[in-house]
């Protein structure tokens, strides 16, 4: 489903909380989406005519409603769409281009500013689609801080964009980008999928959306889902680099000031009522959309050493730093196991928690008791310090970003189960 179709979608359901009040976009819809995990549509904004959707797939339920699959079937579905890519067609044109705007001012759109020491107006739905000079595609989230009428800082971790991006500079060139916004879950899911660097992250796009055709920019050689919202286009420019931040990040603590290249916007193209989307850093829908895509990586690697039921990035640990492994536990060591094999897959993980298969990974009150009746420090905690964690954890070193992790065995004794049974009330 895109992004248009799925708000329609939450309308019919009775979902979708209509603002009609006018609203700033400075700070106050930041507070109606925390406030809420509820999906909005705010009709009118101060300062321009666009309206602004946030908290659109905030939950689980309803990420999954919009790739089609019941929300037992998330993580199956993103396997799926990994080993069976579905490469979209292309189309001669798209909604996405009903107005084309050289004439750039990004004031007219509705960047938002989210919290009170953030570095200025960020947006932050927007997908880089980029190619390196052999052809290699990438597609990847990356916010953008409004610094000029025309350009905005970007924040590159270095991943693949920032490979490709390094490379096109090494050759003393620009790079050509466009940034999407409103492209649907299943673009967003592969967007924030760090596949390996010759994947083309639309393959898995294609597979996750069910529909999705393609239709080329207007000013640089790069192709857009044909049914977005907004596309900005334009170029990464060589050699530059401005302050960017402090920014908001997936923990709700301010990410740190960094000379972050400079992305020069050349083209804006829209829908003739395109409706601007608004992910609220921190929130649920930023969390989801970040970690559910490191959920089946975990599953895969930790299947490898042991029996796995399910795998989830929970919300305490903000979506990315702590996940819950459920296992049916066979052999004593299956635990350690897969606290070693989590920490492989995921590299940002800081605690990881294993349980056994009768706990449910969803319910913070289910683990802690199994880590309350199940867990010895002393014999099941792994630990680790200097290792290599997630530039967001604010515990971690800053300059060399090193960190520690633990690992908590929370399965149950192979050899004392009885010890462990949960008390039953006859019938
Ligand atoms: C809402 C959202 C915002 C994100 N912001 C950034 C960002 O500003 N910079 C960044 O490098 N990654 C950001 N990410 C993470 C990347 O998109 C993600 O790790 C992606 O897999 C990187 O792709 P790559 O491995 O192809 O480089 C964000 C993810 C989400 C869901």
């Amino acid at each position: 489903m895109n992004f248009r179709s799925f708000l329609n979608d939450l309308d019919e359901r009775k979902e979708l909380v209509h603002v009609t009040e006018r609203v700033s976009p400075k700070f106050e819809i930041a507070r109606r989406l925390k406030e809420s995990v509820d999906p909005f549509l705010f009709e009118k904004v101060h300062g321009g005519e666009m309206k602004v959707a946030g908290n659109i797939f905030g939950s689980r339920d309803r990420i999954a409603r919009g790739l089609e699959v019941d929300r037992e079937h998330l993580i199956d579905k993103m396997r799926e769409s990994l080993s069976n890519p579905k490469y979209p067609n292309l189309s001669s044109e798209g909604p996405v281009q009903e107005v084309i705007e050289e004439d750039v001012n990004l004031h007219e759109l509705p960047i938002l500013k989210h919290y009170e020491n953030d570095g200025g107006p960020y947006v932050t739905s927007g997908i880089i689609v980029a190619e390196d000079l052999e052809g290699n595609r990438n597609l990847s989230f990356h916010r953008l801080q409004q610094i000029a009428d025309d350009r905005f800082a970007v924040r590159l971790v270095p991943r693949d964009l920032h490979r490709i991006f390094r490379e096109s500079e090494d050759e003393g060139r620009s790079l050509e980008i466009a940034a999407v916004l409103g492209g649907g879950v299943g673009l967003a899911l592969a967007a924030a999928t760090s596949a390996s660097y010759d994947v083309d992250e639309y393959g898995i796009a294609g597979a996750l959306a069910g529909e999705l055709e393609l239709t080329s920019c207007q000013s640089v050689d790069l192709e857009v889902p044909a049914r977005a919202e907004i596309v900005t286009e334009g170029k990464l420019l060589a050699g530059e680099r401005v302050s960017e931040g402090p920014f908001t990040d997936i923990t709700g603590t301010y990410d740190v000031v960094r000379q972050q290249p400079v992305f020069q916007v050349d083209c804006i193209t829209r829908r003739k009522d395109a409706i601007y989307p608004s992910i609220l850093p921190g929130g649920p829908e930023h969390q989801l959309l970040m970690g559910l895509p490191r959920e089946p990586i975990i599953f895969e690697e930790t299947e490898k050493v042991a029996d796995i039921r399910d795998v989830a990035l929970t919300p305490g640990g903000s979506g990315w730093l702590h996940a819950v492994v459920s296992i049916n536990k066979k052999e004593e060591e299956d635990g350690r196991r897969a606290v070693e094999a989590a920490f492989k897959a995921h590299s940002s993980l800081k605690h990881v928690v294993v349980v056994d298969g009768d706990i449910d990974i969803y319910d913070p009150e289910e683990v802690e008791w199994a880590i309350a009746t199940r867990f010895r420090a002393d014999r099941d905690a792994v630990i680790k310090s200097g290792v290599e964690g997630s530039s967001l954890d604010p515990t971690a070193d800053p300059k060399t970003e090193l960190g520690s992790k633990m690992g908590i065995d929370a399965t149950k004794d192979l050899d004392n189960l009885d010890k462990f049974e949960r008390a039953q009330i006859p019938e």
